[in-house]
């Protein structure tokens, strides 16, 4: 079995060096546990291949992956920006230290406080997705704003596959095949406070294939040309995030320094081929650099065999600390923490604690014989897992536990049942007419 940078010594399976048996002792489960070092370790060398290869660059963090104070505290002081999504993630991102210079705010239909919020905060950059989002920046802008224009490009890819279309049906983005992307940003020239800088794309996430990037940078690259012939220049080429990561056993990504090496000299080549300016290159990796960082933690409960059909393992956790499993059908390992390089002889269907059929965390995994008590630790969670997760049945989000080389503290504090109830309160209409 492949676990990444964790290690096991005498059978049980450590974390940025420290024992996940033990920190499942001292914190509860579940617990999210994020290792500092590997996840600097995937942001450096993003930001280091992109020097090498491609000098003139921004790697924008994806926020949506895992975002929370600490994260930036992380990723800023290594170069790194953010691509935020939401009032929210912007507030996170400034309190946990990211500049505001190095922010762009994605997203395709940001209200109108959020723009005034992302306007008086001097973001670097908006993405913008439609006509009102320039509305709405002209009314709050009081000096010129640096606007990158979504566009669906007509690539979608998924993580073996990709498909190529001309399909317009996507909540994203302008299509160039119909020419509406171009139409929109010659319709920029001259509107106050809006300086067109560039053009942004994202295929998809979870991707294997460098092929599917490689042609998202031939449309991209084509339609700067095409701008360019209409006088429009492009100063910045943002070409997303959807670098994949390993889950199980059978994904094969490519390493950071294989996707970047790949797209730094394959966006050279591109744009010497078609004789245009160099764009400043932006990318976005998300998953990539927080996903195989994260693992989460949880006690064996209930143990439940249905003759000759199949053998549950409940645990303490379920959807609400990661939805994926339903969602997306999204496929894990797990292992037993202290039997972790044991080869398993039962398989197991190891079930959530939320009130539903469907909340199954992974359906049909082979582990040494569980009993309850036993610390199950479920691999390549940092990403989209504490960003999507939920109190659904009133159960805690997990805190998150920062581990580095040995030591451990946290980075998400635990939630109370106090919390839970913090915001609630019984209607009283009286009050709220006046
Ligand atoms: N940039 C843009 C504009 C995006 O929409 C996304 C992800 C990213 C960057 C980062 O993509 P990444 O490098 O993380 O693949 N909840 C889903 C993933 C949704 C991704 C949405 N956009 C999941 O859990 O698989």
């Amino acid at each position: 079995m492949n676990f990444g940078d964790l290690t096991v010594k005498k059978h049980r399976l450590e974390i940025g060096g420290c024992d996940c048996k033990e920190l499942a002792e001292k914190y509860g489960t579940p617990l999210y546990v994020f290792d500092v070092c590997r996840c600097e370790k995937t942001a450096k060398a993003y930001v280091d291949i992109l020097k090498r290869e491609y000098p003139d660059f921004t790697v924008c963090y994806a926020s949506k992956a895992f975002s929370c104070v600490g994260i930036y505290g992380i990723l800023a002081p290594l170069g790194l920006g953010a691509d935020v999504v939401s009032g929210g993630e912007l507030y996170t991102a400034l309190k946990g230290g990211m500049s505001a210079s190095r922010i762009y705010f994605h997203g395709n239909n940001k209200s109108e406080s959020e723009i005034k919020y992302a306007v008086e905060s001097g973001i670097q950059g908006f993405v913008v997705d439609s006509e009102r989002e320039i509305e709405l920046i002209t009314k709050h802008a009081t000096s010129p704003q640096n606007v990158l224009v979504r566009v669906n490009p007509g690539v979608e890819a998924h993580t073996h596959r990709f498909i190529q279309t001309t399909l317009t049906d996507s909540k994203f983005g302008f299509s160039i095949a119909d020419g509406t992307a171009e139409r929109f940003i010659s319709s920029l020239t001259g509107k106050k406070n809006i300086r067109f800088a560039g053009i942004a794309c994202h295929i998809g996430s979870q991707i294997f294939e460098k092929q599917s990037f490689e042609i998202a940078i031939d449309k991209m690259t084509d339609f700067i040309v095409r701008l360019n012939g209409l006088g429009i220049s492009v100063e910045r080429l943002d070409l997303g995030g959807g670098y994949g990561i390993h889950y199980i056993e059978n994904d094969r990504p490519l390493t950071p320094e294989q996707y970047m090496t790949n797209t730094a000299r394959y966006l050279k080549s591109a744009v010497e081929k078609r004789g245009i300016k160099p764009p400043m290159l932006i990318v976005e990796p998300g998953r990539s650099i927080v996903g195989e960082a994260g693992i989460t933690l949880y006690s064996v409960g209930a143990i439940k065999t249905i003759k000759d059909v199949k053998t549950y393992a409940a645990v303490d956790g379920g959807m609400f600390d990661n939805p994926r499993a339903m969602l997306y059908e999204a496929q894990y390992t797990a292992v037993v923490c202290d039997k972790a390089d044991i080869a398993g002889d039962t398989k197991y269907s190891i079930a959530g604690k939320c009130c539903e059929s469907g909340d199954i965390l992974i359906d049909g995994v082979m582990l040494p014989e569980l009993k309850s008590g036993d610390v199950l630790a479920v691999l390549s969670t940092g990403a989209y897992h504490y960003s999507m997760a939920s109190n659904y049945n009133r159960n805690f989000v997990p805190p998150t536990v920062a581990v580095k080389r040995g030591r451990s503290a946290y980075m998400i504090k635990p939630q109370t049942y106090e919390d839970l109830v913090r915001n609630d309160c019984v209607p009283d209409f009286e009050e709220d007419a006046q």
